[in-house]
């Protein structure tokens, strides 16, 4: 019989130094049976306990991957699931804090998808000219939803991969929930900026006409993450204005007035290696989540590299900074126990369609 769960609330008044013996206790006890995969922004006294780092496609593979029989994602709900879909039926998939969501996955639902794709029915026969495409960033159902409509999902490494196998499947792509990659992948591939729309999901048919639809190329979903929109392009401009020779690099979560304004675009992966590989002495404005601009600083100063934060305002990732040493060490010990707390389980039926969509995701991957 499984044991009873250790109570959370004991765990809640622990300093952060007794976590950390515990945790390194734990994971040593655990061995092989434990995997800890650590999403770039979460905080460093998570951090540090990661096996393995990254950005969503990396780690995605990560849990496909592992063999441990626990998968402990320090990350968001969107990124445990999808290590649930992945992993086999016998691992199970953990977060450490239930409340740790995405803001943005949380702007695109089943209900309103289903609604949009019913309305553009109206227009034209979305089964037959329509790739719904899922940033990973998004309920399991979302993934499910275009797993059974031909879809597919993506991730930042790899949304012009996606989009172009997409077009390689029907003539236009639905892009949820978040419009600025979308627009700023869309835009890269010469995809002019007039035949990418905004699907407002509060209005009817989106706000659009039958002409918009008609001549649309893709059709935006109109999400964002409230931490990449914080970045502005006056921010860059100052930054230029100062050190002339300093080099921008942005999350493609970012606007497209501020990606087009920056010398390089990619994924928290992408940044770290960009800026790992520059010169001795380059000097950087990073428009991503605060803790990982943090850690590259500090890692930076050695080689004289300067790293600096785009908002003058602190924007962290209020939700990947839920996932604290106390939650992280109540998991473990729980695990030690044999009464695993806080497991994500995706309902057999939706995870076989999300992993369709994702399985063709990571064959057109690079
Ligand atoms: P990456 O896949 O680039 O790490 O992005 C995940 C994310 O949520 C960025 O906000
Ligand atoms: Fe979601 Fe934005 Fe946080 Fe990324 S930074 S997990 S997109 S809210």
């Amino acid at each position: 019989m499984q044991a009873a769960a250790k109570e959370q609330m004991p765990y809640i008044m622990l300093d952060d130094d007794e976590c950390e013996a515990r945790i390194v206790a734990a994971k040593q006890a655990l061995g092989e049976r434990l995997v800890i995969l650590g999403h770039h922004y979460q905080r460093d006294e998570v951090f540090r306990h990661a096996d393995y780092s990254g950005d969503s496609l990396k780690l995605s593979r990560e849990a496909a991957h592992s063999k441990a029989e626990f998968i402990v994602f320090c990350g968001v709900h969107f990124m445990a699931e999808v290590a649930d879909i992945l992993s086999r039926p016998d691992q199970i998939a953990i977060l450490p804090d239930l409340s740790a969501g995405c803001s943005m996955a949380d702007m695109a639902n089943l209900a309103k998808v289903e609604h949009a794709w019913q309305e553009l029915a109206q227009v034209l026969d979305p089964d037959e000219t329509v790739t719904p495409v899922t940033y990973i960033n998004s309920a399991a159902d979302l993934k499910a939803f275009c797993g059974a409509h031909g879809g597919i999902v993506c991730t930042s490494t790899n949304a012009q991969h996606v989009l172009g196998w997409s077009f390689r499947q029907r003539e236009k792509v639905l892009f949820f929930p978040d419009q600025h990659l979308g627009r700023n992948t869309g835009f890269k591939m010469d995809i002019p900026l007039d035949e990418m729309v905004v699907w407002d999901y509060d209005k009817p048919m989106g706000g659009l006409s039958k002409e918009d639809i008609h001549k649309a190329k893709i059709i935006l979903w109109k999400g964002f993450c409230s931490v990449h929109q914080m970045f502005q392009p006056e921010h860059i401009d100052r930054f230029k204005d100062k050190f002339p020779e300093g080099k921008v690099i942005s999350h493609p979560e970012c606007s497209f007035e501020v990606c087009q304004k920056s010398d390089y675009v990619g994924s928290t992966e992408y940044i770290i290696k960009t800026i790992r590989d520059s010169e001795p002495g380059t000097r950087w404005l990073v428009g991503t989540e605060l803790n990982l601009v943090n850690r590259l600083h500090d890692e930076c100063k050695a080689d004289g590299k300067s790293v600096h934060f785009m908002s003058p305002t602190v924007c962290m990732c209020s939700t990947m900074f839920r996932i604290d040493p106390q939650h992280l060490l109540w998991t473990l010990e729980n695990l030690l126990d044999g009464s695993p707390v806080n497991q994500i389980k995706v309902p057999e039926k939706e995870a076989r369609l999300a992993r369709t969509a994702l399985e063709r995701m990571l064959e057109v991957s690079p």
